[in-house]
């Protein structure tokens, strides 16, 4: 799979699949593995993931980065959150404030804990593009690493602003919702078509959508299922796709 700054293109989501289930989580975590992923997204908001995918994780964990949130609205929650993560994970190599909640105040305790080696990379999130702005305010401030934000053919907002700010400012994108939370699977285009593209499935074609934007360092999809996880890592490999055939995944999801 093609590397960028954060590694191998594409990841592993945790939101709405596995929540407790570790045996479901070991299933889809090891095929995410087996074929090429390397970084696995959580958040204390999803129920019993972060748990299950240290669990999945563990008899890999040197290989593979983990990249999950701190979601509270004081920083001693903030601080209770990340000794779980230490217990579940050993440590957080991105951590990312979710939703920008009270970022203000968690920046400087987790910039302590990345100056200080224990964290790698800070990174900040929200979905919702009336947000964005107040997301493009936190990354001016030249403290984060990394940015998380949605992105597939339905949702564009974030090209205006946040990838030519984020270029700007050296900061690594993570996509989240890169099938729109699985509504731009509802149909799929002709075999043809996506022969045309290069491709296998209309997913690989959403997350080579993604990915054929320079800028995008990391395309983090979510899956129950283990064949799924498998078929998303392979489309991680170039070649990407030029203006042409991005407009034809523009067209067929329209
Ligand atoms: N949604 C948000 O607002 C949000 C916010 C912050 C962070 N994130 C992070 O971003 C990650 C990804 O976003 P997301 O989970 O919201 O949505 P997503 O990855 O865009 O879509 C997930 C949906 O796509 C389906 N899917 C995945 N691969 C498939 C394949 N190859 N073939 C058919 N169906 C496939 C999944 O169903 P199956 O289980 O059937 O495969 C699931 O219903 C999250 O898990 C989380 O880590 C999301």
């Amino acid at each position: 799979m093609e590397e960028r700054r954060l590694g191998p293109v594409v990841g592993l989501g945790t939101w709405n699949t596995f929540g407790g289930d570790v045996d479901t989580a070991r299933e889809v975590v090891e095929a995410a593995l087996g074929a090429g992923c390397r970084l696995f997204d959580s958040s204390p908001m999803y129920g019993e993931a972060e748990p299950s995918l240290g669990a999945a994780l563990e008899p890999r964990r040197g290989e593979v980065q983990v990249a999950t949130k701190i979601w509270a609205g004081s920083v001693e929650e903030g601080r209770a959150q990340y000794a779980r993560q230490l217990d579940w994970f050993g440590r957080v190599e991105i951590e990312q404030i979710h939703n920008l909640q009270s970022w203000p105040e968690h920046l400087p305790w987790l910039e302590r804990e990345r100056d200080e080696g224990r964290i790698d990379r800070l990174g900040v999130t929200h979905y919702a593009a009336s947000r964005f702005g107040d997301l493009a305010r936190a990354l001016r401030t030249r403290r984060f690493d990394a940015v998380q934000l949605p992105l597939n053919p339905y949702e564009r907002e974030c090209e205006r602003e946040l990838l030519p700010l984020a270029a700007e400012l050296g900061v690594a994108v993570i996509v989240m919702r890169p099938l729109d939370e699985g509504a731009l699977l509802r149909r799929s285009p002709p075999r043809e078509a996506l022969a045309e593209l290069g491709v296998e499935t209309w997913p690989q074609a959403l997350l080579k959508w993604v990915l054929s934007d320079e800028r995008v360092d990391l395309a983090i999809p979510a899956t129950t299922n283990a064949a799924h996880a498998r078929a998303n890592a392979a489309a991680g490999e170039p070649p990407w796709f030029d203006a042409e055939q991005r407009r034809l995944v523009e067209r067929f999801a329209a």
